[in-house]
């Protein structure tokens, strides 16, 4: 259980504030007609974090993206962003938000999800794979720093399987 926080779904009025937390803590920042675009879209995987005084000090968002493999559609849950502020970091509250994103993502009908993450960004490796999600491969230069990524992936349904998850999302990847 989280103490002292709250996991919420977004709300339009959380949007200053979590263009804040994105500015701060990542170097990949987005226009504001991208929050609400994936807000309006899946709400259910856009939450934040509130501490006990209602502040935000953390979020979420997700989109949904449909994939055609070996005449089927899947459904692959895309994690865009996430954060906490730097003081409410080790308490629990990034794993939560995944968590919690994750059922929202199912609740879309997601088979998979997936996620971008730099090679130097131990943390969040850590968090993803403490949340057991697989590496599939490097994606070279993908920052604008020029700096790689790991593309992360978590099955979700039992007829999915590595090498589906690979037909769709390989090509990305160098390996
Ligand atoms: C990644 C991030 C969201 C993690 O948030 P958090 O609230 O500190 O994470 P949690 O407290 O839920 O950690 C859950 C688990 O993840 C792992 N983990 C998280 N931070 C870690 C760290 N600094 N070192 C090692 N493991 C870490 C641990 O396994 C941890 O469980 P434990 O505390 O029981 O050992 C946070 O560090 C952050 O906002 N970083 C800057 C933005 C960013 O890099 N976002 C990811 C972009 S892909």
């Amino acid at each position: 259980m989280l103490q002292g926080y709250r996991i919420r779904p977004f709300r339009p009025e959380d949007l200053d504030e979590v263009e804040r937390i994105n500015r701060v803590f990542l170097p990949e920042n987005y226009p504001s007609y991208f929050f609400i675009e994936n807000y309006r879209r899946f709400p259910n995987s856009f939450l934040v974090a509130e501490d006990e005084k209602g502040e935000v000090i953390g979020y979420v968002m997700c989109r949904v993206e449909s994939y055609y493999v070996r005449s089927t559609t899947l459904l692959f849950g895309h994690v865009l962003s996430i954060a906490v502020s730097k003081r409410h970091r080790r308490r629990g509250i990034g794993k939560a938000l995944m968590i919690e994103a994750e059922s929202g993502l199912k609740g879309y009908g997601a088979d998979v999800v997936y996620l971008e993450v730099r090679v130097s960004n131990e943390p969040a490796i850590k968090l993803y794979e403490n949340l057991e999600y697989k590496i599939l491969g490097v994606i070279p230069s993908y920052y604008a720093d020029g700096e790689d990524a790991y593309l992360m992936y978590k099955i979700f349904e039992d007829f999915v399987d590595d090498s589906m998850v690979w037909e769709v999302l390989g090509r990305r990847v160098s390996k």
